[in-house]
């Protein structure tokens, strides 16, 4: 048994995605490598809250906030593509690349201030401490399986909720 919580390191993850991205906006010589691996981190770490986190979460009562998540995991995956599409095309760095990873970043925040207080807290009295220590270890080292996308990748404008 570790001392970390879930929800810690759910949250350590998303401070890791953000500097990641930092790093590329900043200019930083290793930029590109680190702005790559936020970005499978951020698409790991969506898997394992949609396959392995919220399934309980909605369970137990939480479908509103879900739903919101869910919504918000789709739009970031499309900025995602966005970007990756836009490095591939130009791999200097450049400014619409920039203004896409600033509006990742502006909805990351957003997402994460909802996620940590009202999500999160929730797993302790919900998951087992044998899943929370396997989902730990998925943390570690865990991979998301070759093509998994996001419930909501493809999906269309965004809609209202009064959670959003
Ligand atoms: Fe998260
Ligand atoms: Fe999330």
């Amino acid at each position: 048994m570790t001392d970390t919580t879930l929800a810690e390191a759910m949250e350590a993850e998303h401070h890791e995605i953000d500097e990641g991205i930092y790093a590329y906006l900043n200019g930083d010589a290793d930029g590109r490598e680190r702005l790559e691996a936020a970005f499978e981190e951020l698409r790991r770490h969506i898997y394992l809250e949609e396959v392995y986190l919220f399934p309980p979460l909605r369970d137990a009562g939480m479908m509103a906030p879900v739903f919101v998540m869910l919504r918000e995991h789709g739009e970031m995956w499309q900025v995602l593509d966005q970007v990756e599409a836009a490095l591939t095309v130009n791999p200097a760095p450049d400014s619409s690349t920039a203004a896409l990873c600033r509006d990742l970043l502006t909805r990351l925040d957003a997402h994460n201030a909802k996620e940590e207080p009202i999500l999160y807290p929730e797993l302790r009295g919900i998951l087992s401490d044998s899943a929370a220590e396997q989902y730990l270890a998925f943390l570690e080292d865990g991979e998301r399986p070759d093509g998994w996308v996001c419930e909501r990748a493809a999906a269309g404008p965004p809609t209202s909720s009064p959670w959003g």
